[in-house]
């Protein structure tokens, strides 16, 4: 099956093309073509999404991305003749696209032009994310299934970051087996809207057993980061400052005294998290620095960002392995655009593999850590094979759950 994936539940304009084949357990897929445009420089600005431009940009996107993807999969063939559309089937257009009359411009302008392509599904993101920017995604997917006259397929955004980890390197190039998952398995998924432990008994069984009272783990560094005046999205910076300061720690170079945070909920019992605590903390640290030099010195912002890292990490491997011996986990997936740090993800793996050998971890390729329709393709295709969970009248859900 030729499934198309649609991502655009925030900041990310994402298509993609996958074949898949096979059940759950020997599913094989091969990812004909992706392509993205991350809209990162519009909002940083803002210093953050803001959800009115985010919705322009996917709106201005769309069209030029299917475009790429049908080539890249080579299944763009344009018709002989341009086909006339017969007014019904504009107005059904004009109805779907109603709050995007951009939009509907370039969709009438450029897929009757084009040879109807052999796919048999669409799978678009419902939510979580911002409203206004994933409808934009589902009324495109809508209107492509009414013009196709294909289906259309509700996935959930942190389910794709769950697929994202099964996708091995070699998909990329050719048809190729899912990463194997052993049941009971676990995701931690870390992300700017999320962070959540969620075990999985059997394929599509979720059930969150822990997850964030406040901030998610993207947001905290986000937020730090603004706060150090660093720019958006403050992730990568925050994990470049400390990866600096862990080398010159190293060396015994580090000049500044070294700040100390809090570990917040480390001993609790429960499996929840919260970082909103850990983010005041670096405010007041900045606060009292800024009594005696109101600018932060490189040294400085080296030191929190250090601290802030080993910080997060700490808890995160804590309640990891508190989920994970409290529910006989097989399986550790890790998901969301937090899995792109480096360090976060290495020492998860190192404390996990040392202490639970028989423990399989899965991370996802680097390019498809943050968001993508490659992870939204593959949940999609899963969504498929599962008929019944198909729904008919699709719509945004911001806060949209697992079942
Ligand atoms: O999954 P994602 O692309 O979007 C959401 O679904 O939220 O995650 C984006 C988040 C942002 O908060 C960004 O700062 C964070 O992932 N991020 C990082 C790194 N790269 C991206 N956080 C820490 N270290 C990184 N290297
Ligand atoms: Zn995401």
């Amino acid at each position: 099956m030729k499934i198309l994936g649609i991502e655009t539940s925030c900041d990310e304009t994402a298509l993609a093309l996958l074949e898949g084949s096979g059940s759950f357990n020997e599913a094989k897929i091969r990812v004909m073509d992706s392509a993205l445009i991350s809209q990162i420089d519009v909002h940083r600005e803002y210093g953050g999404v803001f959800p009115s431009l985010a919705k322009r940009e996917h709106i201005k996107n769309l069209i030029p991305l299917l475009e790429k993807v049908l080539k890249g999969g080579k299944m763009l063939q344009y018709k002989i003749r341009g086909e006339k559309i017969d007014d019904k089937t504009l107005e059904k257009l004009r109805e779907i696209m109603n709050r995007e009359p951009d939009l509907f411009e370039a969709f009438v302008d450029f897929v009757p032009k084009i040879k109807k392509p052999a796919i048999e599904a669409i799978t678009v993101t419902t939510g979580p994310g911002l409203e206004p920017a994933l409808w934009v995604g589902i009324n495109f997917a809508k209107a492509l299934s009414e013009f196709w006259k294909i289906p259309v397929v509700a996935t959930n955004h942190m389910e794709g970051h769950i697929a994202a980890s099964l996708i091995s390197e070699k998909s990329f190039k050719a048809k190729a087996s899912l990463k194997k998952i052993k049941f009971p398995a676990m995701a931690l998924l870390i992300s700017g809207g999320h962070t959540q432990l969620v075990l999985i008994k059997d394929w599509k069984k979720y059930q969150v057993i822990g997850e964030t009272r406040d901030d998610a783990v993207g947001e905290a560094y986000d937020k730090v980061a603004r706060m150090m005046g660093l720019t958006y999205p403050g992730g990568p910076e925050i994990a470049r400052l400390a990866e600096l300061g862990r080398i010159e720690k190293k060396l015994g170079k580090l000049k500044t005294d070294p700040f100390k945070l809090p570990r917040p909920m480390l001993n609790s019992d429960d499996l929840d998290f919260s970082f909103s605590g850990l983010k005041t903390s670096v405010l007041y640290l900045i606060k009292k620095k800024s009594l005696t030099n109101p600018v932060l010195s490189d040294e400085e912002k080296i030191s929190i960002a250090t601290e802030f890292e080993s910080a997060v990490t700490e808890v995160l491997i804590k309640k990891t392995k508190k989920a994970i011996e409290t529910n006989n986990i097989k399986t550790l997936i890790l998901g969301g655009g937090v899995t792109a740090n480096t360090f976060i993800c290495q020492s998860l793996d190192k404390t996990i593999t040392k202490e639970f050998p028989d423990i399989k971890i899965y991370l996802p390729e680097k390019n498809l850590s943050t968001d993508n329709a490659v992870m939204i393709a593959l949940a999609g295709y899963f969504n498929r094979l599962q008929k019944t969970k198909q729904v008919q009248n699709i719509k945004a859900d911001g806060n949209l759950h697992f079942v």
